[in-house]
């Protein structure tokens, strides 16, 4: 097959474009080739690339056509924010029909209700980020449902891996929690720390992409979490990364409105955007329909990240032993 990545060069095209090359797909990769490849990997070599902006294009009204003229089977896109860039890209494929894969996000819920949420569950999505893309599901399954173009659409859970700094057992990306703890020091949770994130690990959604390439007939016009296996709670996750680095754990609880105090603005609004969703999705679909088998637990995902963090000297901590989590 013929396959379009677009925004290729980043976190999951690191993982994604070995594995469509590993499979013997003839791969074209669009970014702007601004930034390092963010995995460096021997398939770089065996894909055309082409650089492009997409926002201007998308600005120029041209992007649709370039994405087109490079004649795919399928096109991957994984960097778009806006409606209106879904529909020109959509307007523009469909006369060739081209199968359409997504990348949203597991935002697209809002705040969970019944747990794991499962990809029917209806939509209540808060924030520019998570409204923006629930509007492009809405629209892109519209299409495919109706007859129009097929498009899958796949929405990750928070990404892990190496050169990524996980969602943090207090919800945001401060570093500072992750030393606290690696060094048995206090550290303080909202609420009562049972609020959830529920991570992946970029390897795992470039499975799910590269199995929804391959699966057009059973994947169009549907959606998909992509996600590890189960959720974890704010406490459990700071029990285990204590423990991980032979640690115990020293938690206190601040109500919210406390709690909101002891971290920069920054650091609570990052957090409260994760406890007010409190994600724990279901990834039987994605399981009984694309064959997703994730190889990584949540916990599992973030060790990986932190052990590159480690010897990359982002984090000052020991290096995590292997495979304690
Ligand atoms: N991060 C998460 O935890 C998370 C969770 C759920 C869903 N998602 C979804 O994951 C997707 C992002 O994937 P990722 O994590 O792989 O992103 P990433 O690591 O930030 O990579 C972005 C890619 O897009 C390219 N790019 C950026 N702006 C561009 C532009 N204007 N024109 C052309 N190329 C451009 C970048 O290369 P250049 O900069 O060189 O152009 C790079 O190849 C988004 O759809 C997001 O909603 C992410």
């Amino acid at each position: 097959m013929r396959v379009v990545v677009i925004g290729a060069t980043g976190h999951i095209g690191g993982y994604l474009i070995p594995r469509l090359v590993g499979a013997g797909h003839d791969v074209i990769t669009l970014s702007r080739h601004a930034r390092p490849y963010y995995r460096e990997h021997a398939s770089w070599t065996q894909v055309i690339k082409v650089t492009v902006d997409r926002d201007a294009d998308d600005a120029a009204g041209t992007f649709g056509r370039r994405v087109a003229d490079l004649e795919a089977d399928a096109v991957v896109d994984l960097i778009c924010f806006e409606p209106d860039s879904a529909r020109q890209l959509v307007e523009a494929l469909r006369p060739n029909g081209t199968y359409l894969i997504h990348c949203g996000t597991i935002w697209v819920h809002g705040p969970s209700t019944v747990v794991p949420t499962t990809e029917d569950a209806p939509r209540r999505p808060f924030g520019q980020y998570g409204k923006a893309k629930a509007a492009i599901e809405d629209f892109l399954l519209k299409e495919s449902r109706g007859g129009g173009l097929p498009v899958a659409v796949l929405h990750p859970g928070h990404i892990v891996g190496p050169g990524w700094v996980p969602v943090n057992p207090a919800g945001n990306i401060e570093l500072s929690v992750f030393e606290r703890l690696a060094a048995g020091q206090e550290l303080a949770l909202p609420n009562l720390g049972m609020e959830t994130l529920h991570h992946v690990h970029a390897d795992d959604v470039a499975q799910a992409f590269a199995l929804t390439v391959d699966r057009p007939e059973a994947a169009a016009g549907e959606s998909f979490h992509v996600t590890s296996e189960r959720a974890i709670t704010l406490r459990g996750y700071a029990e285990a990364i204590a423990d991980l680095f032979g640690q115990p754990s020293r938690l206190s609880m601040l109500a919210w409105d406390r709690w909101r105090d002891t971290v920069t603005e920054a650091a609570a609004q990052l957090t409260w955007d994760h406890i007010a969703h409190s994600p724990s999705m279901s990834i039987d679909k994605a399981r009984r329909v694309l064959g997703y088998n994730p190889n990584y637990t949540s916990l599992e995902a973030i060790r990986d990240s932190l052990v590159w963090l480690v010897a990359n000297g982002r984090l000052n901590a020991p290096a995590p032993p292997p495979q304690s989590v």
